[in-house]
């Protein structure tokens, strides 16, 4: 079981941002990472279509016999996460459950943002699972949907970005928020940016690491870490390579090497 890989899911690019942060926490295990690039975005699509995409992700994984699924995609984790896990007889991790943790953990002032895709803030999945921690917290989210392509273009510390990321966040700042939970994939390239709008004053909560370390502590407890040499990832997308290895190669800072396009639809991919 240890020498399985962990398969890990998103709509496209930006769950890289989840596997680069697994590869630094856990270098030797084998990491099958598939991003549906022909569907992508989910952050726009209802939860129904959502929902189906992401089951067809995690059967995808499953067939090739991964040993625990990483749903790196927040807007998938929000409306999917209890459906996976249900249909699968594998460990499920998303990425909503270990960013609520945080920011529950960090707040002082009980007052927590939260930023996502238009699906993800709808959805209500953070701020459920924050209050589920302590309902004393408030938690006010924001959409903001422009994030993602600012940061797919390699803008996330352009001017531009900082314009747009004051208008997104004015009226959480006039909320009073001390904690803002980086709800989306691709938001962990924008913290220096978010950093300098918000003041220093307000805690930054990265999900994608915060999912690492919730992957690392269950697999070292159910005995099925591997051991060894580190060794490269698996890229599979559902669309022509050629964009995700140039906006991939990006987000995690050395070139991919092999991406192999796969068709969702049938058994073996
Ligand atoms: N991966 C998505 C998320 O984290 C962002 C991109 C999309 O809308 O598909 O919500």
């Amino acid at each position: 079981m240890a020498e399985r890989a962990i398969g890990i899911f998103d709509s496209g690019v930006g769950g890289l941002t989840v596997l680069k942060a697994l590869r630094e926490v856990l270098p030797a295990e084998r990491l099958y990472y598939l991003g549906d690039t022909a569907r992508v975005p989910y952050g726009t699509k209802s939860s129904g279509t959502v929902l189906r995409y992401a089951q067809e992700a995690a059967g995808f994984l499953v067939r090739h016999r991964v040993k625990m699924l990483v749903v790196a995609c927040n807007t998938a984790s929000a409306v999917a996460i209890e459906a996976v896990e249900q249909r699968f007889n594998l460990p499920v991790i998303g990425v909503i459950e270990p960013g609520a943790r945080r920011a529950a953990a960090v707040t002082r002032n009980g007052r927590v943002g939260v930023i996502g895709t238009e699906g993800t803030v709808r959805s209500g999945a953070y701020s459920r699972a924050i209050r589920a921690l302590d309902e004393r917290i408030e938690v006010f989210a924001a959409p903001c949907p422009l994030f993602v392509p600012l940061v797919e273009e390699g803008w996330g510390e352009h001017e531009v970005a900082s314009l747009v990321a004051r208008e997104y966040l004015a009226p959480l700042i006039d909320r009073g928020i001390d904690t803002l939970v980086l709800g989306c994939t691709h938001y962990p390239l924008l913290k220096a940016t978010l950093q300098r709008v918000l003041g220093a004053n307000v805690t930054l909560v990265d999900s994608a690491t915060e999912t690492a370390q919730l992957v690392a502590s269950l697999l070292g407890k159910r005995l099925v870490l591997r051991r060894g040499e580190a060794c490269a990832p698996r890229y599979f997308v559902t669309d022509e390579p050629t964009r995700f290895k140039r906006v991939g190669g990006a987000f995690v800072g050395v070139e991919l090497g092999d991406v192999t396009q796969v068709d969702l639809g049938r058994a073996h991919g």
